[in-house]
């Protein structure tokens, strides 16, 4: 089934559902999606010898309107996608590998980024470390139109919930690199989520807090409007998303958080 994302999304999109991919409208700029396996999310897993689907997600790195495209550019901004599949991973849910965003040279900050959900349901899991000793974690429960900024360095995926594909959109810095190696040198999170609904520990980990719960509200989206899609926002307003690129007119507000 086709489903219609131009009102949640604020661009000509549609999804694909069965395919997991995005249909772009001609006056679109998009890559060619790139597909995620379970073979690749395997080193990241609870059980590394999990079943499950083949096809984990769809990932579109910089789309837009073409029209807008130099001023994306300009700014230094670069606007994402990803559609994921539904269903368990072993005895996971099926969800992202996890990593953290690189550091803008020179500012002892790392990148973040703003998602956007348009389709499905599921929780964003934020770790504040990217090490053997954790001290906050938290999830937060999405449904479509939800916004959230994603705290600098802080690890950060999606784990998916029902049968309908999680498809969301994400503003972020286009210098920014998706580091993947040390999170995966810790076998992936401080905590696995489960297709019963618990939560395990990874043993990897040596210090892990309880998993706080929290709503997207609870997060600072630094003035960027809920009641509108964010490309339409950044359309209206580019420098609401200014600090995309440059964290350090920020400063770390989550660092006590
Ligand atoms: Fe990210």
């Amino acid at each position: 089934m086709m489903k219609d994302l131009r009102s949640l999304s604020g661009m000509d999109l549609r999804l694909n559902e069965e395919q997991l991919r995005l249909n772009f409208g001609a006056d679109m700029f998009y890559p060619d999606g790139e597909v995620r396996t379970l073979q690749q999310a395997r080193p990241m897993l609870a059980d590394t010898q999990a079943q499950g689907p083949d096809h984990l997600y769809t990932i579109y790195m910089d789309i837009g309107r073409k029209e807008d495209f130099p001023a994306i550019e300009e700014q230094g901004l670069l606007y994402g996608s990803v559609v994921y599949n539904h269903g368990t991973l072993g005895n996971e849910r099926l969800r992202s590998q996890g990593h953290i965003h690189s550091e803008k040279s020179g500012t002892g900050l790392r990148y973040s980024e703003v998602y956007e959900f348009w389709t499905g349901h599921g929780q964003v899991y934020l770790q504040k470390e990217c090490a053997p000793d954790v001290t906050r974690a938290y999830l937060v429960p999405f449904g479509p139109g939800d916004k959230l900024v994603i705290p600098f360095g802080w690890v950060h995926l999606v784990v998916t919930e029902g049968e309908e594909p999680v498809s969301f959109g994400a503003w972020c810095a286009r210098e920014n690199q998706l580091e993947y190696a040390h999170l995966r040198s810790l076998g992936g999170p401080a905590y696995f989520f489960l297709a019963d609904g618990t939560l395990a520990r990874n043993p990897r980990y040596t210090t892990v807090p309880e998993v706080r719960h929290a709503t997207p509200a609870d997060f600072p989206l630094l003035g960027i409007p809920t009641d509108r899609p964010m490309y339409t926002s950044w359309q209206e307003n580019p420098e609401l998303y200014t600090f995309m690129a440059n964290p350090e007119l920020v400063g770390d507000i989550w660092r006590d958080f």
